[in-house]
């Protein structure tokens, strides 16, 4: 469990501790509570001051006899959104830290927000504080560290008490899992290794879930040549992992969610360049995202079937490894001409995917940091959605806006799917440098027969060395995580 996630967040409908942060919106506007207040005397004269305008993210604190109120700054409330709600509660949380506030009652769900429910309010102010106090310090062993020393957090909600627990127990679940994804995309490639990737796997424990972690012998048992041929190069075994989580009836076909578990991509023989190379450590997010997804749906208990499997190795250039020019056979027995070492990730998740259709699952979608041109096309602000089932396309782009985890469709126009011929093998390992995130969609699609499909190119959203508003420090995101939960929650209501 990560230090935020040690936060109590619970549901209040009157206050309980000394602390309260309210919002004010732009011309001192008062939110319902705020309303309340205006009449005491050291708010009015704060009010009077004009200190606070309401600017957005500024936070000021009105001391009373024995309590303080904290305003925060929202800005025009018809432009509020549920990110900005997420954001400002992950700014407050921030604020609240470094003042060693340890208990804080908040009213930011007070705020109003354009085809928002309460429940909605409350899940993205509570991902705000367990997302955007997240860290990665493990390795800090000195004064670095930062220390967590809020305690708890009473959100104090005027509506449905019922509605906004579940919603906070739904936000914990999907913050857990998150944040598990970022803590495995943040360890490093000496730390995370296939080996360490299986054994995360079979900790998460559940009575509906079993977990099938398969080693070099029984991937060479099983037949996937392709994971094999990636391997070559690498010191380490690869893994393959297949989680079965039967939370419905067991005669439901499932929903195949296949990660990419590169946890070191230096190109291979294709070697990649110097500059940003310790950036590939995060080559293993699609699997993260899996991880995290299977987190979160257990712990919600969630009325679905879903299939979870990881292909994972390194690649790497050793003397053994596989170089361009080889044909490999795969798993499913479609031959590649390998072009490029370097387009390894299709390489593996060939057999992946040929493994998931086999299944034969409702639907497969797969999570990939797959190809640099899907951060030139979007930047960090989509994951990459390509694939030939309507209806998944569809219900994650929704969710994709809803979370603000976002995707954003490129086309598979059947032309492009000429780019990957080869004159040697069936297929080739690279389409050429015209668009690169559509073909290499293309090569997936070989292997997933008719099942309806969606693929996640998540290379521009999977990690941020900058930060953002709900993941200030940096690194891995969790992207895919919020989307694909919401997706799959939607399936059952
Ligand atoms: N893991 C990389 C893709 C990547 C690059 C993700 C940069 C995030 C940032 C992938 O294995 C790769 O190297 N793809 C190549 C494919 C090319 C050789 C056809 C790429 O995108 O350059
Ligand atoms: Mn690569
Ligand atoms: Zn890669």
């Amino acid at each position: 469990m990560t230090k935020s996630e040690m936060i109590q967040i619970s549901i209040a409908t009157n206050a309980q501790a000394t602390t309260s942060v309210l919002p004010l919106l732009e011309n001192q506007q008062l939110s319902a509570s705020g309303k309340t207040r205006s009449s005491d005397e050291h708010i009015k004269h704060f009010l009077d001051s004009n200190e606070h305008q309401g600017d957005w993210g500024v936070m000021r604190t009105v001391y009373q006899k024995n309590t303080r109120t904290m305003f925060i700054g929202a800005g025009n409330e018809s432009q509020l959104t549920l990110q900005k709600l997420r954001a400002l509660a992950a700014k407050m949380a921030g604020k609240l830290n470094t003042n060693n506030i340890t208990q804080a009652d908040v009213y930011l769900t007070e705020l109003d927000i354009a085809g928002a429910s309460l429940a909605d309010k409350v899940q993205a102010v509570a991902e705000g504080i367990w997302l955007g106090l997240y860290t990665f310090d493990a390795y800090q062993t000195k004064e670095k560290k930062e220390t967590i020393t809020l305690e708890g957090i009473h959100l104090i909600v005027d509506g449905d008490v019922d509605e906004a627990k579940h919603a906070l127990a739904a936000a914990k679940a999907i913050a857990s899992g998150t944040l598990f994804a970022r803590d495995l995309g943040n360890e490093p490639g000496n730390v995370c290794t296939p080996e360490y990737l299986g054994e995360q796997a079979a900790a998460l424990s559940h009575p509906k879930l079993k977990t099938t972690v398969m080693d070099k012998a029984a991937i060479v048992k099983a037949g996937f040549t392709a994971l094999l041929a990636v391997n070559q190069g690498s010191a380490k075994e690869p893994r393959f992992i297949v989680m079965e989580y039967n939370g419905a009836d067991h005669s439901d076909a499932p929903i195949a969610l296949v990660g990419k578990g590169l946890t070191f991509d230096a190109g291979g023989i294709s070697i990649k360049p110097a500059a940003g190379m310790d950036e590939m450590k995060f080559d293993m997010c699609g699997a993260a995202a899996v991880l995290g997804i299977f987190k979160a749906i257990t712990k919600m208990n969630l009325p679905l079937n879903v299939l979870g499997i990881i292909p994972s190795t390194e690649n790497l250039l050793g003397g053994a490894a596989y170089k361009p020019g080889d044909i490999i056979t795969t798993y499913k027995g479609i031959t590649l001409e390998i072009l490029n070492t370097d387009a390894e990730g299709r390489v593996i998740l060939s057999d992946a995917l040929a493994y998931a259709a086999e299944q034969k699952p409702a639907e497969i979608i797969d999570f990939a940091t797959l190809t640099g041109a899907c951060v030139v096309a979007l930047g960090g602000q989509a994951s990459g959605l390509l694939g030939t089932g309507e209806n998944i396309k569809a219900g994650l782009t929704a969710s994709g806006l809803h979370t603000h985890d976002r995707v954003w469709e490129l086309p598979m126009f059947e032309e492009y799917q000429e780019q990957i011929n080869s004159k040697i093998a069936d297929i080739k390992n690279t389409g050429g440098r015209e668009a690169g995130t559509i073909t290499a969609a293309c090569f997936l699609s070989r292997f997933v027969d008719d099942i309806p499909w969606a693929h996640l190119d998540i290379a521009g959203t999977a990690w941020n060395m900058k930060g953002n508003d709900i993941s200030p420090v940096g690194g891995a995101t969790g992207a895919g995580v919020r989307v694909v939960v919401d997706y799959l929650r939607n399936k059952t209501k």
